[in-house]
């Protein structure tokens, strides 16, 4: 009933704000993203980011991590270009790293927990004028820094799950659940953030409390592998031409679109896979043109 409250983004949302795409662009005009993570031991996580943003337009694309991962996520990702970063134990060391050329960075999946990568999370959002989107263990390594994002000049974005959520605030994962608006309406307000609120209905909140909820995708999206896929999504999103809240929302939208289509069509919610769901965004995305 908390749906009646907040508008729900809808087709007509995504059909007036996507981009249209220019005959005349090069690969400049839809924007350079660096996606960073991975690690000898989950290189899985951040192929599917780079591959799902691959696949939503974005005009380039670099993945940044430890040498150990580099040829796994490239046989998977023809068209990335690598940007291979100083490991200790086949996770992201500590080091400067020049973002300068970018248009937004993706980072967190797949980076594991180690002290070194949490510096190097901490200090990248720190330094860097680019709006930066955190997932997975980069949330992890900022929830007691939580400081560093009202300092930020450019914007940043966060996609939790309700237990990420629930670490960040330091709260339990009921307390997020039940108040959901609230939670993440206070949060975005407090440190200045983007806050995607993930869940059957995500919710998408501005740094100034303007709340949209998403309602596509379903049960098959309950797998591992999906969160990363949607953050892909959202670096190429953010990376073209559109508003912040449309460039998240219609993420969203997508990504939900992708998972029914698949199950109204050839699968079921008990098969399907993030791989299967990013080869389905085309599918969605000619919809819309
Ligand atoms: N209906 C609709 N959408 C759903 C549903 C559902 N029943 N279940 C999940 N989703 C969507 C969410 O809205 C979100 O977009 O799937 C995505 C899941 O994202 P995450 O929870 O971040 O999943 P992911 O990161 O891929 O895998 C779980 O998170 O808890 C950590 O470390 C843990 O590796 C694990 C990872
Ligand atoms: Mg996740």
């Amino acid at each position: 009933q908390q749906l009646t409250n907040k508008q729900i983004w809808g087709l007509n949302f995504v059909q007036a704000t996507l981009p249209k795409r220019s005959p005349f662009s090069h690969k400049g005009t839809h924007g350079k993203g660096v996606i960073i993570g991975g690690s000898l031991e989950m290189p899985g996580s951040i192929t599917m980011a780079a591959k799902a943003a691959l696949r939503s337009g974005i005009g380039l694309l670099t993945v940044a991590t430890v040498q150990e991962a580099i040829s796994s996520i490239a046989a998977q990702c023809t068209e990335a270009t690598f940007h291979r970063l100083a490991g200790e134990h086949g996770t992201i060391a500590k080091q400067p790293m020049d973002l300068s050329g970018y248009d937004v960075c993706l980072i967190g999946m797949g980076m594991g927990r180690s002290a070194q990568s949490s510096t190097f999370t901490k200090q990248l959002l720190e330094e860097t004028e680019l709006p930066v989107v955190v997932d997975a263990d980069g949330l992890n390594h900022i929830k007691d820094h939580l400081e560093l994002l009202s300092k930020r000049k450019a914007p940043t974005i966060l996609t939790p799950h309700p237990g990420e959520m629930a670490t960040l605030l330091k709260v339990s994962v009921a307390e997020v659940v039940n108040h959901p608006f609230q939670v993440a309406k206070d949060f975005a307000k407090a440190y200045g953030v983007y806050l995607v609120l993930k869940g059957t209905y995500t919710i998408i909140t501005t740094p100034e409390g303007k709340q949209w909820v998403n309602t596509t995708g379903n049960a098959g999206l309950a797998k591992g592998g999906s969160g990363d896929t949607l953050a892909g999504i959202i670096m190429a999103m953010i990376a073209q031409n559109q508003s912040l809240p449309a460039a998240i929302a219609n993420s969203c939208f997508i990504h939900g679109k992708a998972a029914e289509l698949l199950v109204e069509q050839s699968h079921s919610s008990y098969d399907l896979l993030a791989t299967d769901v990013i080869e389905a965004i085309p599918s969605v995305i000619r919809t819309f043109l």
